[in-house]
């Protein structure tokens, strides 16, 4: 599960239901061969609150496709609010000059603090941050199996301390880099976990079989035409022979870790030794054509 420094507002109202379960779902090999994907799900309603000081920022995308759908079906419920709407004083000061001097302006704590905990009723409450564990698929699952989420975005130059310290649970970063707010990381992060919540997307198995999910970057897609530009859709694709598309599209996944992420494949590897005698034959073949 998340790694969770000490809150006392989580200390006080962590009583919600733990209704995430871990399940296996059983799946089969391009060879038959049945395996268990462990799948840690929630089942129920997803409610999520953003606390930001830029609404604008986040509401279109969260009014668009699939997670529009999702809010429309009941599936996910999501409360966009205005730090600055917490604050007291006359000119709704949210943000002031560090302590020690240096550029930039930092984010006060009494507006977040308030502005959290006039919602909160459980769950993590993760503080985007250059600084944080680097979101991955892995990361997003384990989010999945909370029914509730909160996520505190930063600007200027972040956040106070103390907000960190002792108001957030979490800390995540989506990548190497700066961005100016935390409104499209958390956009980012929202999108992933929604997506992994029972019925959003319809199919289960798109979530099981796309990339990072198992370790391994997906197959490459296809569809109509069958030409185009002089360039063919695979034979095999066509040719309705479910376990050849099946041992095509291993085949694929793992050429395309191996090329582009050598490091999920290896990791992958790790886990999955030793390996099925199919997946041994499609390694063999992938080094000859390397060879
Ligand atoms: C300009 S950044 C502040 C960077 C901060 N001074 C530092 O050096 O760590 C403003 C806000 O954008 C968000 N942010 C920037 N980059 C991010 C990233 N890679 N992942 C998540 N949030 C990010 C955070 O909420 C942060 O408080």
């Amino acid at each position: 599960m998340l790694t969770t420094t000490p809150n006392p507002l989580v200390t006080l109202l962590s009583i919600v239901p733990a209704r995430a379960i871990v399940k296996g779902v059983a799946r089969k090999r391009a060879n038959g061969e049945l395996y268990r994907v462990a799948a840690l799900r929630y089942h129920g309603r997803m409610h999520i609150d953003i606390f930001t000081l830029f609404p604008a920022m986040v509401r279109g995308p969260l009014d668009a496709s699939i997670l529009r759908r999702a809010q429309d079906r009941g599936l996910l419920e999501i409360g966009v609010h205005d730090i600055r709407a917490a604050t007291t004083d006359k000119h709704h000061v949210c943000d002031d000059t560090p302590y020690g001097g240096g550029a930039g302006m930092v984010m006060k704590p009494e507006p977040l603090f308030a502005a959290v905990e006039a919602v909160y009723a459980g769950g993590p409450v993760v503080l985007l941050t250059p600084q944080g564990r680097v979101f991955t698929q892995a990361l997003a699952r384990e989010l999945s199996a909370h029914p509730r989420l909160s996520f505190i975005c930063g600007h200027y130059e972040g956040v106070d301390e103390r907000v960190r310290t002792h108001l957030a649970t979490d800390e995540i970063s989506i990548g190497d880099f700066v961005l100016t707010g935390g409104e499209l990381a958390a956009l980012v992060v929202v999108d992933a976990v929604a997506r992994l919540v029972p019925g959003v997307l319809g199919g289960e198995d798109s979530t099981v079989e796309e990339s990072h999910a198992a370790g391994l970057l997906e197959y490459p897609h296809y569809t109509r035409p069958p030409e185009f530009r002089g360039w063919a859709v695979p034979d095999v694709l066509l040719s309705g022979n479910h376990g050849a598309v099946a041992r095509w599209r291993r085949k694929e996944a793992f050429r395309r870790t191996r090329q582009r992420r050598p490091d999920l494949f290896a990791a992958w590897l790790a886990v999955n030794t030793p390996l099925t005698k199919a997946d041994q034959k499609i390694l063999r073949e992938l080094e000859a054509e390397q060879a």
